[in-house]
C-alpha cells in the first residue's frame, strides 16, 4: 500500500474517531432535562413577583400590549398584581406611532401609559431608534438630507409627550452587529448610512433634552451565551458604551434583552458575570429588559419542558441578580396566552409554547417559582 494511501487512511480513521468521540461525549452530556429533573422549585409564601423584587430594592415587570390589556380584564388584573413596571411591546415603535411622515398616532401608547399610572405602575419606553418596526414610508421618504431633522423631531415629540411619566427609555435598540464587518461593530442600517455613527449620541442627547429625568438605556440582544459570535457582540457593546461615556453622552443604563433558549448548552455564568461587571464599572445600571425562555426545541412533555424553562430562568437570574448594578427584570410578556414566540418561534409539533411565568390560563408555572426564588435569594440592593 503506497505511503499516500496509508496517510489518507490514517487521516480518515483519525477523523472518524474524533467524530465518534464527540458524539459519545454529547450522548453522555447531562441533558437539560436531567439537569433540572430533580430541582425542586419550592417557593416560600404567595406574594407576587413585584413584592419579592421590591423587598430587594429591585423592579419586576413585563411587556404588555394595548390589545391584550384593553380586551382581557382577568389578564390585566394579573399584570397589575404581579408587575411594578410595564413596557409596551410595540405601541411606542415608529411603525405604531408614525402612520404617515407628518402624523403621530398616540392612542394606544396613551392608553397604556394611563393604565400604568392608574394602577400605580412604572412604565418603560421601547424604542426610539431601531431597524425594525419602521413604517412603510420610511424607506422612500427618509434620506441623508432629512434624517437628522426627522430623528430629532421624533424623539422630541415622543419623549416630550411622556416626560416625567417614563421610568426609562430604550433610546437605541440592537445597533451592534459585528457580522456587518465594521471595526466599531455597528450595524449597517439607514440611520448609520444617513448620519454616520454619531446618530447614537445624537439620539441620547435629544432624549435627555426632552426628558432630563428619564433613565436612558442602550438595549441589545444575544449577549447571554458563551459562543464566539456572542462574545464578539459583548465586546462590541462594551466598546460602544465606553465610547459614549467617554464623550459625555447622557446614557445611564444597558438593557440586556435575555431572550434565552431552553435547549441552549452554552450558558457560562462566569462570562456573564464578568460582562455585567465590566458594564457596571462604566457607572451604568443594567436592566434585564425582554426575558423569556423559548421551548421551541424542548421535549413535548409539559413537566419536562416547564422544568427546563424554569431552570434556565433561575440559573440566569441567580447570576444577574448578584450584580449590584442590576435594577430591574422584565419578562417579554407575563402569560403564555400572549407571547411573540407562539407566532415567531412555534414548535414543530404545534404544541402551544410555554416560555413565560404564567400559563395560558394565568396559572403560576415553575418558571414563576424560579423567578420568585431568584428574587428571594438575591442580596438586598
Ligand atoms: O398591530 C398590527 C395589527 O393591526 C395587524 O393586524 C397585525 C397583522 O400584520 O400586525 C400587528 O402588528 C404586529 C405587532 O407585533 C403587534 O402585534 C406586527 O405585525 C409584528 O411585526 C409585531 O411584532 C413585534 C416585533 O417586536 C416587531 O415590532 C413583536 O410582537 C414583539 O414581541 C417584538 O419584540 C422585539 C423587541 O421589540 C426587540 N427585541 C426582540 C423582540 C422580539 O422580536
Amino acid at each position: 500500500m503506497t505511503k499516500r494511501k496509508i496517510k489518507r487512511r490514517t487521516f480518515i480513521l483519525g477523523l472518524g474517531g474524533f467524530i465518534l468521540a464527540s458524539k459519545i461525549k454529547n450522548l453522555y452530556k447531562p441533558s437539560q432535562a436531567a439537569n433540572y429533573a430533580n430541582r425542586d422549585f419550592a417557593v416560600v409564601g404567595n406574594s407576587p413577583l413585584r413584592d419579592r423584587f421590591a423587598t430587594k430594592g429591585l423592579l419586576y415587570g413585563a411587556a404588555v400590549s394595548h390589545r391584550s390589556l384593553s380586551s382581557d380584564l382577568p389578564f390585566a388584573n394579573r399584570v397589575a398584581a404581579e408587575c411594578a413596571i410595564l413596557v409596551p411591546e410595540s405601541e411606542l415603535k415608529w411603525k405604531a406611532l408614525r402612520p404617515t411622515p407628518d402624523r403621530f398616532s398616540f392612542a394606544a401608547s396613551d392608553w397604556l401609559v394611563n393604565f400604568a399610572r392608574s394602577q400605580g405602575l412604572l412604565m418603560r419606553g421601547h424604542t426610539l431608534v431601531w431597524h425594525e418596526a419602521l413604517p412603510k414610508w420610511f424607506a422612500t421618504k427618509v434620506d441623508s438630507r432629512n434624517a437628522e431633522q426627522l430623528l430629532q423631531q421624533h424623539i422630541a415629540t415622543v419623549v416630550g409627550r411622556y416626560a416625567g411619566k417614563i421610568h426609562s427609555w430604550d433610546v437605541v435598540n440592537e445597533a451592534v452587529h459585528p457580522d456587518d464587518g465594521r471595526t466599531d461593530g455597528l450595524r449597517q442600517w439607514p440611520w448609520l448610512q444617513f448620519l454616520g455613527p454619531d446618530y447614537i449620541e445624537t439620539a441620547f442627547r435629544a432624549a435627555h433634552e426632552a426628558d432630563p429625568q428619564a433613565m436612558l438605556a442602550y438595549n441589545d440582544h444575544h449577549l447571554e451565551y458563551d459562543t464566539k459570535d456572542q462574545e464578539a457582540r459583548r465586546t462590541a457593546v462594551l466598546k460602544l458604551l465606553e465610547r459614549l461615556k467617554s464623550r459625555g453622552t447622557p446614557i445611564h443604563a444597558l438593557g440586556i434583552q435575555a431572550h434565552l433558549r431552553g435547549d441552549a448548552d452554552r450558558f457560562n455564568a462566569k462570562k456573564l458575570k464578568t460582562f455585567m461587571r465590566d458594564v457596571a464599572s462604566l457607572g451604568l445600571k443594567i436592566m434585564i429588559t425582554e426575558m423569556d425562555v423559548t421551548d421551541q426545541k424542548l421535549p413535548k412533555n409539559i413537566d419536562t419542558r416547564d422544568r427546563i424553562v424554569a431552570g434556565s430562568y433561575e440559573d440566569y437570574l441567580n447570576v444577574a441578580l448578584e450584580e449590584p448594578a442590576v435594577i430591574a427584570v422584565l419578562t417579554w410578556g407575563l402569560s403564555d396566552r400572549y407571547t411573540w414566540l407562539e407566532s415567531q418561534k412555534p414548535r414543530k409539533d404545534r404544541a402551544p409554547v410555554r416560555p413565560l411565568p404564567l400559563d395560558a390560563k394565568l396559572k403560576r408555572k415553575l418558571a414563576w417559582n424560579a423567578i420568585a426564588r431568584a428574587a428571594d435569594s438575591a442580596l438586598k440592593q
